[in-house]
């Protein structure tokens, strides 16, 4: 397995809005790992995110400016599952997950070795609406697994097993299956 990196049309790696892990960096360094799968991709740079304020996610892009979408596969949703518990700062949902982080490119944060794509990211406006902010983020850099590289630079979701959760709370998820043009 080997992967590539990428610069446009970053947000076709988000296709089938499968579920993500938001890597982010506590004040003292420690890497925060956050579940969140209320997201949508605004334009072919902008993505949205639905972000509860009082989670440790949501304080860390807004003191640092900086976060990294890590996309969730099937192998991967109970570590998903795990990063959405409460821990206190001083840990990393990532030892508890059982993943592990590698450099970005451009951005400080690490992303998620374990992913098949990371989208390494910039904080660039909210709108406050109730309990949560509308994060809206710039994308910088792209990294994706070779073989799960579509024709057109996007992410081949069907064949990588992104997943989706079908019945939040419950750790109920889906993946993406029998693609069909409509023609
Ligand atoms: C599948 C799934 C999707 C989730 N989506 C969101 C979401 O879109 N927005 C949100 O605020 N919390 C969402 N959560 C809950 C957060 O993961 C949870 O509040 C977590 O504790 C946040 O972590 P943090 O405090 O380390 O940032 C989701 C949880 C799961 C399991």
């Amino acid at each position: 397995m080997a992967k590539i990196c990428l610069s446009k049309g970053l947000t076709k790696l988000l296709r089938g809005k499968p579920v993500i892990i938001i890597t982010t960096f506590h004040p003292t360094g420690i890497v925060n790992a956050g579940t969140f799968g209320a997201y949508t991709n605004l334009s072919p740079t902008e993505v949205g995110i639905a972000i509860g304020r009082p989670s440790h996610t949501y304080q860390n892009i807004k003191r640092t400016g900086e976060l990294v979408l890590n996309v969730v596969t099937r192998p991967l949703a109970l570590a998903a599952e795990v990063c959405a518990e409460e821990i206190p700062p001083t840990e990393s949902e990532l030892d508890k997950a059982g993943l592990h982080s590698e450099p970005s490119r451009k951005v400080k944060v690490p992303l998620i070795k374990e992913c098949v794509v990371n989208i390494e990211c910039q904080f660039l406006k909210e709108l406050e609406i109730g309990y949560h902010s509308l994060v809206v983020v710039k994308c910088l850099a792209g990294h994706i697994e070779e073989e799960f590289l579509a024709e057109d630079g996007g992410l081949d979701v069907v064949k990588a097993e992104g997943v989706v959760n079908i019945a939040y709370p419950r750790p109920l998820y889906a993946v993406l299956a029998q693609p069909f043009l409509a023609k």
